[in-house]
Parts: structure tokens; sequence; C-alpha cells
């Protein structure tokens, strides 16, 4: 199975969702979230950390082969994303469902950035057959080369996520509030995982995002929200 990281905002309560959506708006955070999961590692090393100008981190062509973040997510997570801004643009969108038909009969059906697993498990080999380190990409998508992997929610697949040894970091905007939700994100557990200081959580958040990030510190209208990391121990 292939490494992988969560990307999540929650409250102080964990709560993450609000009748099949989210609770809040918050601009800041999806510009980071765009960022976070769009950004691949510079060519030639997955290891450079250098910092690229501010553009820079869209999707990379290499000898004709689109080098792209996968976004795993379930099912309820997609149909929440506003059709105009589906699928997720400059990634490959993993839909997670148990009807292996989902796809069939939608506008994404044909989209070669969008594909349906019925399972955690299956959405990660698929995404594994694109990766460079598994041999030739598969038949149909022979453009694509995937790069970093994101579980980007909601509360259920997340709760199969976080138990992964293969979940490496969960990318957490805290959002210093209590706000009415119905889906919540499951307890991070201290023995598998630590709450990196803001001067770490910054470091990694730069060699992921590629930009140099001020302040993990945000104020946004009525809400104070950090960006946080946990480490797989
Ligand atoms: N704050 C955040 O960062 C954030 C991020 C993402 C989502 N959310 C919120 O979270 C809420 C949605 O979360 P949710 O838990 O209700 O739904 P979800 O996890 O997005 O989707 C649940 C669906 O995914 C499929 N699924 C889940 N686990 C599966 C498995 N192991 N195998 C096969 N299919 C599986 C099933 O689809 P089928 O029913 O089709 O089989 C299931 O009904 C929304 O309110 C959303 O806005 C918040």
């Amino acid at each position: 199975m292939p490494p992988f990281s969560i990307v999540v905002a929650a409250d102080q309560t964990s709560g993450i969702g609000l009748g099949g959506d989210l609770p809040w708006r918050l601009r800041k955070d999806m510009a980071h979230f765009l960022r976070l999961t769009s950004t691949v590692p510079r060519h030639g090393s997955q290891n450079d950390t250098a910092i690229a100008p501010a553009a820079d981190f869209s999707t990379q062509t290499d000898h004709g082969v689109q080098r792209i973040n996968a976004c795993i997510m379930g099912r309820k997570t997609w149909e929440s994303i506003p059709k105009k801004f589906r699928p997720l643009s400059g990634r490959f969108n993993v839909i997670v469902s148990h009807d292996p038909h989902y796809l069939a009969g939608e506008p994404e059906q044909l989209d070669p950035m969008v594909v349906s697993a019925t399972s955690f498990e299956a959405a990660l080999d698929l995404v594994q057959s694109l990766q460079a380190s598994s041999g030739p990409a598969i038949s149909d998508r022979p453009s694509i080369q995937i790069e970093r992997v994101f579980l980007i929610g909601g509360s259920q697949l997340y709760s199969e996520g976080i138990e992964s040894k293969e979940c490496k970091y969960i990318f957490l905007t805290r959002i210093h509030a209590t706000v009415e939700c119905d889906a919540f994100f499951p307890e991070i557990n201290g023995s598998e995982y630590t709450l990196l200081s803001a001067e770490e959580a910054r470091s990694v958040l730069e060699e992921y995002t590629q930009q140099i990030l001020e302040t993990t510190a945000v104020e946004e209208g009525r809400y104070s929200y950090e960006y946080t990391v946990y480490r797989r121990n």
C-alpha cells in the first residue's frame, strides 16, 4: 500500500461536517487545501525541499507524463463538492463507494482524472498502480503518474485511514471554536501520532506546499484557526 496523508479541518470538538456539508466557509483554508493537495514534489526527487515560486505548484509534466497527486474521498464527500468544483482540478480524484457502478451514467465516467473504487484498500491499490515505482502505468491512463496521496474525508473514511500504518501525516486545520456538527473526526491516538510543534509543522508544510509559510495561525472573519500537523510515530 502506498503511504498517504490525511487532510481535514475540524473544530475543537473534532466536528467536521453538518448536513452533508462543511459547517463553515473558510476561504484561506480552502486555498491552503488546494495548495497542499495539488503541489507535487519538484522534478527529480521526492525529497527536494527547495522552495519554489508561489505559482509553481500545479501538476508537472515530465516527458509527456503528467505528475499529479491523488485525492481519495468517500462518496458523500464527493457529492458534497459543488458540481462546478468537481472533479477537484489538477488532482486525480478517487471516489470510494460500495457501488461498483457508481460513476455509470455520470458526466465524470469518461474523465481520466476520476475513478471509483469499492473499498479504501482498492483505492490505494489503484493509486499505487499509477505510481512510478510500481512499473508501467495502466493502459488506459498512460500519461498520469501519481505522486502524493491524500485522504480528504469524510468521517467514515477518516476512521479507516487513521488506523493504517501507511498514514504518515494528519494535516489538521484546528478551528478554535465549537460549531454545530453531525460528522466528526476520529480520536487521534497519542501513542500512534505526535502533534508537531508549530515550528516543525511549518517546516513540513513548507516541504509539501513549496511555499514559505509566515505563520501557522490564521484569522478569518469570526474564526481563528491553526494549521497543525500530526506525524505517525
Ligand atoms: N471538515 C473537513 O475537512 C471535511 C472533509 C471531508 C468531508 N467533510 C464532511 O464530512 C461529511 C461526510 O462524511 P461521511 O462520513 O458522512 O461520508 P464519507 O466518508 O464522505 O462517505 C461515506 C460513503 O463512502 C463510502 N464508503 C465509506 N467507507 C467505505 C468502505 N470502506 N468501502 C466502500 N465504500 C465506503 C460509502 O458510499 P456508498 O454509500 O456509496 O457505498 C459511504 O456511504 C460531510 O458533512 C462533509 O462535508 C468534512
